[in-house]
């Protein structure tokens, strides 16, 4: 089945790749290498056709869908807390950019009649201010696209907003089978390095570089985030893949747990074994509070349940990162 996997040099992109093709999949990926890495397939053993295209550029992309069957379009602007919301142009810039990726990709799918589209939204859509105490779980009623006119719309931010308007589109493509997923965080080895890196590479390597600390940790470490590792969701993605219909399935896509940002900071000196001090600087920004998701409808729609746990995920991770730093440093 020929496949397009946007977005495939990137984190989440990449695994799915992999799998793909170890399914005997056709599978082509389309991506700007703005925040992938062709380095992630090498490590992954695996050797893509390779579109690089910038899918903001509608003309470069509308010749690639034909004949295509399956799209995961997973290529988003992505970026850590202070990268996506550090200014309002940051948000717009977010937001444009997502609006203009999304748009050209689901009309690239309609004009060439691609049977399915898997979608990976965000956590991002649902409200914001009810983020903002501990213990805040989401369910898919939380925001149902199909009272949002009596709902409270408050998403996060540009990047938010994006997704949000996403899956308003997806909803519209009626003769298009579709599965979205609200992903919360999802981690795993070929995150993206540079300054967009989310919370768990950044921490890694900032006591790599000074294993003797002080460890630096932004705001008081009591915030708490789902973590679901990237095989998991690389599982769950192929399986929405195989029940995407019209109109479209979506679920919370998530490990169902609840891990608070000081307890990952701990584990990683234990992982390290240096004996740095973890100091807390409550002045950096830290984002909501708790961002926890019911995975229930997942669990009972794909049979699918999360299999790695956090600290045998952080681990790999760790092992992964030191040695993509140890490799930098060589050259
Ligand atoms: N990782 C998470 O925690 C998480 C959470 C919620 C949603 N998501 C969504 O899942 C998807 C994959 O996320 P990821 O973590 O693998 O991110 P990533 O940044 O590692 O991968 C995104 C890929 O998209 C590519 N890309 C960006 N702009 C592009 C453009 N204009 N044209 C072509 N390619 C472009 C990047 O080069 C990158 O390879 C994204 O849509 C993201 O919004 C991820």
């Amino acid at each position: 089945m020929k496949t397009i996997v946007t977005g495939g040099s990137g984190l989440i992109g990449s695994h799915l790749t992999k799998r793909l093709i170890e399914l005997g999949r056709d599978v082509i990926v389309v991506d700007d290498f703005s925040r992938g890495n062709e380095l992630n397939f090498s490590d992954l053993g695996i050797k893509p056709e390779i579109k690089k295209i910038d899918l903001r550029d509608l003309e470069k992309l509308k010749t690639e869908f034909k004949g295509v069957e399956s799209v995961f379009h997973l290529a988003a602007r992505v970026g850590s807390l202070d990268w996506l919301h550090g200014t309002k142009m940051r948000d717009l810039a977010w937001f444009q950019d997502n609006c203009a990726i999304d748009a050209n990709v689901f009309r690239a799918c309609i004009e060439n009649s691609v049977g399915r589209i898997v979608y990976p939204s965000s956590a991002a859509v649902y409200p914001i201010h009810e983020q903002e105490h501990a213990g805040a779980v989401f369910s898919e009623d939380d925001l149902d696209l199909a009272h949002v006119r009596t709902q409270t719309i408050d998403p996060d931010g540009g990047y938010g907003w994006a997704k949000l308007v996403g899956e308003v589109q997806l909803s519209w493509a009626a003769d298009i089978k579709i599965s979205v997923a609200r992903l919360f965080n999802v981690y795993g080895e070929n995150f993206a390095l540079d300054q967009t890196a989310p919370v768990i590479p950044s921490l890694i390597r900032r006591l790599l570089e000074n294993p003797k600390g002080p460890f630096v940790v932004w705001g008081d470490g009591e915030q708490t985030r789902d973590f679901l590792y990237v095989s998991d969701c690389v599982d769950a993605l192929i399986k929405l893949e195989d029940i995407a219909t019209s109109p479209m399935n979506i679920v919370n896509l998530g490990a169902g747990s609840n891990v608070s940002i000081g307890n990952i900071a701990k584990l990683i000196v234990e992982i390290s074994g240096f004996d740095a001090e973890i100091q807390f600087d409550v002045e950096k920004p830290v984002g909501p509070i708790s961002r926890q998701p019911d995975i229930s409808k997942a669990n009972a729609l794909l049979g699918w349940y999360p299999e790695v746990d956090f600290e045998t995920g952080l681990r790999r991770v760790y092992s992964w990162l030191q040695k993509r730093l140890n490799e930098a440093s060589r050259s």
